[in-house]
C-alpha cells in the first residue's frame, strides 16, 4: 500500500471579457496573422478593472471543490501558484481561504512564474505525502494584464488572465505506475538565466513594474528543458513516453508545444491544446488546460498525463499524474 494524491476534482474560471488578436491592431504594429503563425494564440481573456487574482482564483476553487462534492471547511491546505498576487501581503491563497469558509488548516503562495503549477502540484504532492495534509486545494491563478508594457509588441500580445484549479486528496494505491494520482514530479531552476523573462519592477525596487522577455531564447530553451524534464518524471515513475495518454503542456506557444510533442515522439492527438483561447495565462495554463481537456472528454479517468512548464527564473519542471 502507498498513500497518492489523487485528483478528485477539478475546475476553471475565465473572466469574461474575451480579446481577439484584431483588438492590437489598432494601437500597435501588429496582426492577427503575425501573432497565430508565430504563437497559436487567437484571443485571451482579460480580467475586468476590479477583478483581482484572488477573484478568479476563488471562481475556480468553488468549481473544483463542486466537482470533487467537498466545501471550504472540508480542506487541510490551499497553495495558490501566481506571480500577480492582489497584494504584496497576505498571500492571495489565504485571501481564498478565507472566502471559502475555511477556517482551519493553512494556505499559502508558490512563485514559480509560468512554472508555478507545476511547482505547486509538487509541494502538494509532498505535504500529501509525508501526512500534513490528506485534503490539498491547488490552483494557479494570475492577472498578466496587469504587468503588460501595452507599447511593446513583443510581449503584450501573448498573455491573458484566468484561473484553474485541482483537488488532491490522499487515496491508497499499490505503489505500482497503475496507481491513479501523482506518480513523479521533476523540479529545475537556473537563475543565471534570470535577464531572459523577468519583470523590472517589485516591492524592493518599489515599483509594479512590466514584463520583459527575449522571446526567442525562451523559446530556444523551452523546447529542450521541457521534453528532458518530461522524460526524466516519466522515467522516475518507470514509465516512457509510450506510455503517455495526454501531454497537457503550459500554454505558450503552440510551436514550443509542437517542438516538445515531436522531442517526445508523441503526435498531437496526444497533447492538450487551449492556447489559441486563453493565450499564455502563466501559472493558470496548466489547470486551465485539464479542466477544458476534462471538459471536452479527452481526458478520462485512468489517463496516464504529464504536465510541463518552463518560464521566468528559468525555472521548469514535469508532473506525471495518472487522472
Ligand atoms: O511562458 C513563459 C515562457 N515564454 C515563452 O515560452 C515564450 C517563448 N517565445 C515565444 O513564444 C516566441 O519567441 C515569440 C512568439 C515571443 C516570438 O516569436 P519568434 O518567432 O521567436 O520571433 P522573434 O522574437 O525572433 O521576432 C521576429 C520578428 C522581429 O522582427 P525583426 O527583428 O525580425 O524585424 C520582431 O520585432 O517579429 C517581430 N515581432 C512582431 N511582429 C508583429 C515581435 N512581436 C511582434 C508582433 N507583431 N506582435
Amino acid at each position: 500500500m502507498a498513500s497518492r494524491a489523487v485528483v478528485t476534482g477539478v475546475g476553471h474560471y475565465l473572466p469574461e471579457r474575451i480579446v481577439p488578436n484584431a483588438e492590437f491592431e489598432a494601437t500597435l504594429d501588429t496582426s492577427d496573422e503575425w501573432i497565430r503563425t508565430r504563437s497559436g494564440i487567437e484571443r485571451r481573456h482579460f480580467a475586468a478593472k476590479d477583478e483581482t487574482t484572488s477573484d478568479l482564483a476563488t471562481r475556480a476553487a468553488e468549481a473544483a471543490l463542486k466537482d470533487a462534492g467537498l466545501t471550504g471547511e472540508d480542506l487541510d491546505a490551499i497553495v495558490l501558484a501566481t506571480s500577480t498576487a492582489d497584494l504584496t501581503f497576505p498571500s492571495a491563497a489565504t485571501m481564498v481561504q478565507a472566502r471559502l469558509g475555511m477556517t482551519k488548516g493553512f494556505a499559502f503562495d508558490v512563485q514559480a512564474v509560468c512554472a508555478g503549477f507545476v511547482y505547486a502540484l509538487s509541494n502538494a504532492n509532498a505535504l500529501i505525502l509525508s501526512g500534513q495534509a490528506k485534503r490539498v486545494l491547488v490552483i494557479g491563478a494570475e492577472t498578466f494584464s496587469r504587468i503588460m508594457d501595452w507599447t511593446d509588441r513583443s510581449t503584450c500580445v501573448l498573455f491573458g488572465d484566468g484561473a484553474g484549479a485541482l483537488v488532491l486528496e490522499a487515496l491508497n494505491g499499490n505503489g505500482t505506475a497503475d496507481d491513479r494520482g501523482i506518480l513523479s514530479t521533476d523540479l529545475n531552476s537556473d537563475g543565471r538565466y534570470k535577464d531572459l523573462l523577468y519583470v523590472d519592477g517589485g516591492v524592493s525596487t518599489q515599483s509594479t513594474g512590466h514584463l520583459r522577455m527575449q522571446g526567442n531564447q525562451v523559446f530556444r530553451h523551452a523546447v529542450d528543458k521541457l521534453a528532458k524534464t518530461a522524460e526524466t518524471a516519466l522515467d522516475k515513475a518507470g514509465l516512457n513516453s509510450g506510455d503517455v495518454d495526454w501531454i497537457v503542456p503550459h500554454q505558450a506557444n503552440i510551436r514550443i508545444i509542437q517542438g516538445t510533442a515531436k522531442k517526445m515522439g508523441l503526435p498531437m492527438e496526444n497533447v492538450v491544446v487551449t492556447v489559441q483561447d486563453h493565450g499564455n495565462t502563466s501559472a493558470a495554463s496548466i489547470p486551465l488546460a485539464l479542466s477544458v481537456g476534462k471538459e471536452r472528454g479527452q481526458i478520462k479517468p485512468g489517463d496516464l498525463i504529464v504536465t510541463e512548464a518552463i518560464g521566468g527564473g528559468l525555472a521548469w519542471g514535469a508532473v506525471v499524474l495518472r487522472w
